[in-house]
């Protein structure tokens, strides 16, 4: 009986079922807005700030194929996502799909994994929030006091792995404060509720757009040739088995880490999350099943094509060499400007460039934060629905704002806590491998659920199975392993307390136990 509710599934008709019962969310949301919701999560914190550092110290001008990587796992992987959102409507996004092809323990620890990803991603991208807010603040002479500009510690990546107090380094600041400050402004703006939220959203999402496409239109006419030479300064490979470095292609031992075009992609791939996040709003749409398939892949393709338009002129515009880390993409307007010979009247367009971008990076980055933190708390939500987790916390649907607030609050506090006391490079490092995790997780759940319910309705099928999920699978396992080798460390703490807690808790009270323990009970 123990094993049976390790391994036993939902059944998707009871999936449905409930998404009919009264303590459902609002169903607002339509195409447009999905897709605006897909586009507010995707672009952010990974182009206007990861990027600048990936391009300097991972990949040089590569990085524009690490892109196109990062791309195309995460192409498969909606593929997939798509399918089980046109079948499965609910919140819950990849963790409701675990549940109904590989079992509670799997599902439970995608579950885990997900509010890992949504909250160190929340902080990082918080992180990236506010070195753009301070780059702009500067801009009108205000400098916040050294000990509340960043996190306390950075992570020194070259301290032999099991050499805990090597990891950190002092950054003589005590607490990064905007970071904080923003995530408790968004937290309040979320409690509120969604309708507002999506508004919200798709003001932001405009601005961002149009930042975009600025530093693409405007950065094209400054574009010098010769910046893209070396094109792969750091080679094409970037991939460690685990640290191990004979089986590694591209390790740096300076950095301790793979350096190189697939290094790249494993750290920009960050720039890409956010799509999934669609799904998680599945309960809310208007027409899930046609809408949330639409949400996704557009909103991923568009952004595709924006990212390498971003990286062709950022690499294009300043030698890889002078980007700087913080604000890469609003700084080239500014290295660029430094250029001898340039005219006055170009030496003013590039530099009023530079403040419009980084004004609409703040903004930008703001839009990913909303949709990041709207999801984590949807995740437990279906989490606490099936008993896996405290109903009366992670279940209570506000009388009057009907949105999950407590959890709203709770997960805030958290992502506070580490916006405010970790460096930006081991937030997305961590997010990244919680990712494609659960990535590589719905990539199989597709095949298992084509072999499990093979006649369900489903109104969006990914084309190409079993090819386009095992390429994903193929894609996410080798980025993971393009990642420095501490992430896998962390993941598998994370994943341990999680499997405490299911164990301690989730087990127990799950609704599917204790239907199967009284089914066991009535049984002669
Ligand atoms: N893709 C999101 C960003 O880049 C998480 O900020």
């Amino acid at each position: 009986m123990a094993t049976n509710q390790l391994f036993a599934t939902k059944k998707l008709n009871d999936l449905l079922a409930e998404a009919k019962g009264d303590d459902r969310l609002k169903r607002v949301l339509g195409p447009v807005s999905l897709t605006a919701l897909g586009i507010g999560a995707i672009i952010g914190a990974g182009i206007f700030v990861s990027t600048g550092s990936a391009a300097k110290e991972v990949a040089g001008p590569a990085l524009m194929l690490s892109y196109v990587v990062a791309g195309l796992t995460c192409i498969f992987a909606a593929l997939c996502y798509a399918e089980f959102a046109s079948m499965a409507p609910v919140a819950g996004s990849a963790y409701t799909y675990a549940y109904c092809t590989m079992g509670e323990l799997f599902a439970w620890i995608i579950g885990w994994d997900l509010v890992l990803e949504y909250a160190v991603g929340s902080a990082t991208v918080a992180n990236g929030w506010s070195g753009y807010f301070q780059a702009v603040i500067a801009k009108v002479g205000i400098v916040l006091p050294k000990e509340l500009q960043s996190a306390p510690i950075k992570f020194n990546h070259s301290a032999p792995w099991n050499d805990f107090a090597a990891w950190f380094e002092p950054t003589g600041s005590f607490v990064n404060l905007p970071a904080v400050i923003i995530v408790a402004i968004i937290t309040a703006v979320l409690v509120k509720g969604i309708s507002e939220s999506a508004g919200f959203n798709a003001f932001m999402v405009g601005i961002k757009v149009f930042a975009v496409l600025f530093v693409i239109l405007v950065g094209y006419f400054f574009i010098n040739p010769a910046n893209y030479e070396p094109f792969a300064p750091f080679g094409y490979g970037g991939f460690s088995l685990l640290g191990v470095k004979d089986l590694s292609v591209g390790w740096d031992d300076k950095a301790g880490k793979p350096l190189g075009m697939l290094a790249g992609a494993a750290i920009i791939f960050f720039a890409y999350i956010g799509f999934d996040s669609v799904s998680t709003h599945a309960e809310e749409a208007k027409n899930p099943s046609r809408d949330v398939p639409i949400g996704i892949i557009a909103s991923l393709i568009v952004c595709t094509i924006l990212y390498i338009g971003v990286v062709a002129v950022l690499t294009g515009m300043v030698s890889y060499k002078d980007i700087d880390k913080n604000a890469g993409v609003s700084s080239a307007f500014k290295e660029a400007a430094k250029v001898e010979g340039i005219s006055p009247l170009m030496k003013s367009i590039l530099l009023s460039s530079e403040v419009i971008i980084a004004c609409a990076g703040v903004a930008g980055i703001t839009s990913v934060l909303l949709v990041m933190m709207l999801s984590g708390p949807r995740v437990f939500l279906a989490m606490a629905r099936d008993g896996l987790v405290p109903k009366a916390f992670f279940a209570d649907v506000h009388p009057t704002f009907k949105t999950p607030w407590l959890s709203t609050i709770g997960i805030g506090i958290f992502v506070m806590i580490l916006a405010g006391l970790l460096p930006i490079d081991a937030l997305l490092e961590l997010a990244n491998i919680g990712t494609l995790f659960a990535f590589a997780v719905v990539c199989a759940a597709v095949m298992v659920m084509r072999q499990t319910n093979p006649t369900a309705a489903r109104p969006f099928r990914c084309p190409l199975v079993p090819i386009v999920p095992i390429l994903g699978i193929a894609l996410c396992i080798l980025l993971m392993l393009s990642l420095p080798v501490g992430n896998w460390l962390r993941l598998v703490v994370w994943l341990l307390i999680g499997l405490v807690i299911y164990f301690g808790y989730g087990k127990q009270h799950s609704t599917l136990g204790k239907s199967l323990r009284n089914e066991t009970a009535g049984t002669p």
